[in-house]
């Protein structure tokens, strides 16, 4: 029994767009209503994913705004904001939504800018960007993205053995899929050597083992299951499951073992009847590289500690044992930050329908995504199936 199907998907390029927010969003909600073969006025409700635009464009109250633009003015429209988990959690909402019965039909995505061509620089979105950490304890220090997660992953590196050169591994992997994907911001392959050699970011983390700012937006038709009857090529989602974790960083016991990913997985995994032994490909919050590895742990796709040897020994590469970000991830596809989980969803629905072009994994059955968002402080797993 699914809790909610998706029939249409749609996302920009991720990377660099002149585009304001509303016009951009429309391109990916125009992309996803296109795909289902649904028009504007047989939408109920937006479920709209926005972070930074306040803080970014000084753009803010876009739910009505995005909904006018795309011809669904009268709806009920909302937006939502969970740091770089925003639009997974618009996703859990609509499946909430449709499950329920309050609606039949919803769009949920999110849309994000964050390259220079916000006119803001690196320095400036890092700062924006650190305003989803403990505004008290952490924010005063000075630590931003790269340093928190640097935090958790050094942690990690004691405790398992987990090397830099391990890192580069998952850079490598996700550089070269982002090459098989047109929409990705990146299509560049790197060298372990390459990616072992750039710049310090915030140590261990190198140029390649972080992710780009990028912008870019996603959005998925999401229905109730019997209304999913109805369309041409439903895929199910079979379970969501939305987990917090402890903040600030200082109170967390074990930061490396990311226990909101664990509890989100254990509720998703629960609703779809199912273990992390049938999970065929995962698409995964690989921010930066050991991120990635946190994540394969998390969610049971590989044994604690064996992240970083996983992704070395290519288990986690398309045609291993678990195929970890096909897509490239947001390492290569990009991370504009509300259009990160949304997009997560649109890549599953695409490899579980079979139609998602070069990077399309053989016949997969189940698919999950994991998105985070803060100090790994929200974090939503969603699991879906194709339809036999
Ligand atoms: N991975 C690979 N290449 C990257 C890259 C990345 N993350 N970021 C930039 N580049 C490339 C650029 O394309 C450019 O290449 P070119 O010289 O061939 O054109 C070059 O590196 C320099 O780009 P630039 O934009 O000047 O880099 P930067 O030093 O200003 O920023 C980072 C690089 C890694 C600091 C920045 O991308 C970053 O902070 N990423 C993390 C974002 C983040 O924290 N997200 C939230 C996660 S929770």
């Amino acid at each position: 029994m699914a809790r909610a199907s998706v029939v249409g998907a749609g996302m920009t390029k991720f990377g660099v767009h002149d585009t304001p927010l509303t016009e951009l969003f429309g391109e990916a909600a125009f992309g996803a209503l296109d795909d289902a073969g649904v028009e504007p006025p047989e939408v109920d409700s937006l479920y709209f994913g926005n972070a930074m635009g306040g803080q970014t464009e000084n753009d803010t109250h876009l739910a009505p705004t995005v909904a006018s633009h795309v011809g669904m003015a009268g709806i009920p429209a909302q937006r939502y904001e969970d740091a770089c988990a925003t639009s997974a959690n618009a996703f859990n909402n609509a499946v909430e939504a449709v499950e329920s019965g309050r609606h039949d039909v919803v769009l949920a995505g999110g849309v994000e800018r964050c390259t220079p061509e916000t006119g803001l620089d690196t320095a400036a979105m890092t700062r924006i960007f650190a305003s989803a950490s403990h505004r008290q304890y952490e924010q005063p220090t000075g630590i931003t993205f790269p340093g928190v997660f640097a935090l958790f992953v050094k942690r990690h590196m004691y405790e398992h053995g987990t090397t830099e050169e391990h890192l580069a591994h998952v850079a490598v992997k996700n550089h070269a899929n982002g090459t098989r994907n047109p929409k990705a911001h990146f299509g560049k392959e790197v060298t372990v050597e390459e990616a072992m050699e750039g710049p310090v970011v915030a140590d261990p983390f190198r140029l390649m083992d972080c992710c780009p700012f990028s912008d870019g937006a996603s959005a998925v038709v999401v229905v109730s299951e019997e209304y999913a009857d109805s369309f041409e090529a439903p895929v199910d989602v079979s379970g969501v499951g939305h987990a917090t974790g402890v903040v600030p960083i200082g109170d967390k016991e074990t930061p490396h073992v990311t226990q909101a990913a664990r509890d989100a997985a254990n509720e998703a995994y629960g609703q779809a009847g199912i273990s992390a032994e049938d999970v065929d490909f995962a698409e995964v919050h690989d921010c930066f590289t050991g991120a990635e590895v946190l994540a394969s742990e998390a969610l049971g796709l590989v044994p604690d500690g064996e992240g970083g040897f996983a992704a070395a020994e290519g288990r986690t590469a398309v045609g291993g044992e678990i195929p970890i970000n096909a897509s490239g991830g947001l390492k290569a596809k990009g991370h504009p930050i509300s259009a990160t989980g949304t997009g997560q969803i649109v890549e599953l629905t695409e490899q579980l329908r079979g139609d998602a072009g070069e990077h399309q994994l053989p016949a997969p059955g189940t698919g999950v995504a994991h998105n985070l968002g803060g100090d790994a402080a929200t974090t939503v797993v969603s699991v879906m199936e194709a339809r036999a």
